[in-house]
């Protein structure tokens, strides 16, 4: 008899501002299962919102690791920012914690990281935005992450940040045409800034444009925020 050749499967976690959710992947990133969804717990606590990790695991069947996307600050793991979920955040060690409840290795990464990870060519310089509940960026040269640009959170206009103008929230508030408007301004400052080879834009929100955008610039698939976790285990 031959032996079943073991594969190893990722489970993928986009913890979000209005949604978590998780995936589960092959060695070369292909989904295995649907893309399971709940809404962000509210106060989105990092208790509550492990626990809606734990819950989601337990109905996408088996896994060996799990790769994070966190809407903040991560560095080795740990959070270090998460202005659209909970102060409570703030030092805590989801690698850590995360690992030790669902008995799995886990790595974390930033949101828009993993969303780039899962779309770029690898190529010149690429910049990655998520128009979502915040404003994600994330910057590649030739393939190498600059990780947690957190370009959202710079000065943009009118004394108020990228995300301030172009979150959900704006979005909301003043509309879609104002919104696009304010969309292709963001789009030339950051062009201007690092003369980008190509800018991909995804997020939950990225189907509300409606501006002719720039030859470089493509729309990504928001289910990226998902792919993208598997570059985390390619070491
Ligand atoms: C956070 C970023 C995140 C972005 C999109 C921002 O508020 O600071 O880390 O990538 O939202 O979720």
């Amino acid at each position: 008899m031959t032996k079943k050749k073991q594969h190893i499967r990722t489970l993928a976690v986009d913890i979000g501002g209005s949604g978590i959710k998780t995936i589960v992947l092959d060695e070369a990133g292909e989904p295995l299962t649907e893309r399971n969804r709940v809404p962000t717990p509210n106060p989105a606590q990092p208790e509550p919102v492990i626990q809606a990790i734990a819950s989601l695991a337990s109905e996408q069947g088996e896994f060996d690791r799990v790769s994070v996307g966190f809407p903040g600050v991560v560095r080795h793991g740990v959070i270090y920012t998460a202005v659209n979920l909970h102060p409570d955040w703030v030092k805590f060690n989801l690698a850590t914690v995360l690992s030790e409840r669902l008995g799995k290795p886990v790595r974390v990464c930033n949101d828009a990281d993993i969303q780039g990870l899962g779309a770029i060519a690898g190529v010149g310089v690429e910049l990655v935005i998520t128009l979502g509940t915040g404003f994600g960026t994330a910057l590649f040269v030739d393939g190498k992450l600059v990780p947690n640009l957190e370009g959202g959170h710079h000065p943009f206009r009118k004394g108020e940040t990228y995300e301030q103008q172009l979150s959900r929230t704006a979005l909301d508030e003043i509309g879609k045409k104002r919104w696009n408007k304010r969309l292709e301004k963001a789009l030339e400052s950051w062009q201007n800034m690092f003369n980008c080879d190509r800018i991909y834009i995804g997020g939950g929100e990225a189907k509300k444009i409606a501006i002719d955008l720039p030859e470089n610039v493509t729309i990504i698939p928001n289910i990226h925020g998902l792919l993208g976790g598997i570059a985390l285990w390619k070491d």
